[in-house]
């Protein structure tokens, strides 16, 4: 979709901002640049749209140079969004959001639709919204009118330089996470630029470090955190990074998913038989109707107890358990601020789908991935 092909720039001024860059972008692909403050992040974006130009080597979009493609093309085909914002402050926000489909003449009825659909996209109400100006709205709804405005015209690719790099800490969660969802419907090509390795890690399907104009490596996240090429890149990641692994493996992929359990209206008897058998000290109680999580019981209560209910510990699947879906460092966190060394799993609806255990996400936090032993046998042989 695009192709970088040993790209340099140099400045007027003899510096070489970016040399001799490859780098290819596949149709739907996120792709995050980073690498610290002057490496040339926002040069190699800015070369894509021709804002700034190349000095040697080529850019091609669609198999075609961007040299080629008429300023209109570009605009059409590719959208832009700044940390800045660079909202036009006199206009309101459906002026703004509507810039490149006017510069595109398209009709008015058809780029009013368009307007309230990408407010309704981002999260805005087009009808309290749309006739505000920038001032009247809050850093994190200024950042969402820029990325509907990038998305004015649906371009196939979009730049995005820092997106939110202009807000608080939680809002840039929020828009993240929001920017996640609309990029599962709207499919983009996306170079997405940021300092920040941990939105990095969110963000890119794949990850382009950069430093001092060149590319050190372009990998999954996944691959970035197990095999960085070189010290840099090692010390760019962070001393955490064994932490940041367990960000991307769900809670799903990690759990037991054969957790012991009884019913809420099952006997002593029963329940102390499925602790037995299990060998367990604890069983997870649930609802024998929707398979819902309703609490646990312990091997104590069980033998002091004659009925399930005097012996269970009632409680809400959102205090005790965590969501399949989670993340293992998310799993991780919430066990240790509750105090669990195993905590059940639900899916979204609180049915009970497993169990994990604190040990485990230790275990995968703490050693380096090819020094996991796979199984005993070939630690063994070995
Ligand atoms: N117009 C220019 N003339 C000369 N040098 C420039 C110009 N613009 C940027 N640079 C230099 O090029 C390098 C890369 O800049 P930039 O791409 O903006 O970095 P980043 O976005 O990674 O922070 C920096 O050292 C910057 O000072
Ligand atoms: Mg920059």
């Amino acid at each position: 979709m695009i192709e970088f092909k040993n790209v340099s720039k140099i400045y007027p001024n003899g510096f070489r901002a970016v040399s001799n860059l490859s780098l290819h972008v596949a149709k739907g692909e996120v792709v995050v640049l980073i690498g610290p403050s002057g490496c040339g992040k926002t040069t190699t974006m800015r070369m894509v749209n021709r804002l700034i130009s190349v000095s040697e080597g080529e850019i091609l979009i669609e198999g075609v140079s961007n040299q080629d493609l008429p300023p209109e093309e570009l605009r059409r085909q590719i959208g832009y969004a700044i940390q800045q914002i660079g909202l036009f402050p006199h206009m309101t926000v459906s002026q703004n959001v509507a810039i490149v489909p006017r510069m595109l003449k398209w009709e008015d009825e058809r780029i009013r639709r368009r307007v309230d659909e990408l407010l309704d996209l981002v999260g805005l109400d087009p009808d309290i919204n749309r006739d505000k100006y920038p001032r009247q709205l809050s850093g994190g709804q200024q950042q969402r009118v820029g990325v509907a405005r990038a998305l004015g015209a649906d371009p196939p690719i979009m730049l995005m330089d820092e997106p939110f790099g202009a807000v608080d800490p939680i809002t840039r969660e929020v828009l993240q996470e929001e920017f996640l969802q609309i990029q599962q419907t709207v499919e983009k090509t996306i170079i997405f630029v940021t300092h920040d390795i941990d939105e990095a890690i969110k963000m890119g399907d794949r990850i382009a470090i950069l430093r001092d104009g060149r590319l050190i490596q372009y990998d999954t996240p996944e691959t970035l955190l197990e095999h960085p090429v070189d010290r840099f890149v090692r010390d760019f990641v962070g001393a955490d990074r064994q932490l940041k692994r367990l960000g991307l493996v769900s809670v799903r992929e990690l759990m037991d998913a054969h957790a012991p359990y009884c019913y809420m209206d099952d006997t002593v008897e029963r329940a102390r038989n499925v602790l037995r058998d299990a060998g367990v000290r604890s069983l997870f109680v649930v609802d024998r109707d929707d398979h819902k999580l309703r609490g646990w019981v312990n091997q104590e209560a069980l033998a002091y107890y004659n009925s399930l209910i005097d012996a269970m510990h009632e409680a809400l699947p959102s205090d005790i358990a965590v969501r399949e879906r989670a993340t293992a460092r998310e799993a991780l966190s919430a066990m240790i601020a509750r105090g669990f060394r195993i905590t059940p799993v639900v899916d979204r609806e609180g049915r009970l789908k497993g169990s994990i255990r604190l040990e485990d996400l230790q275990t995968l936090a703490i050693f380096e991935p090819d020094e996991i032993p796979k199984t005993p046998t070939e630690t063994a042989s070995s």
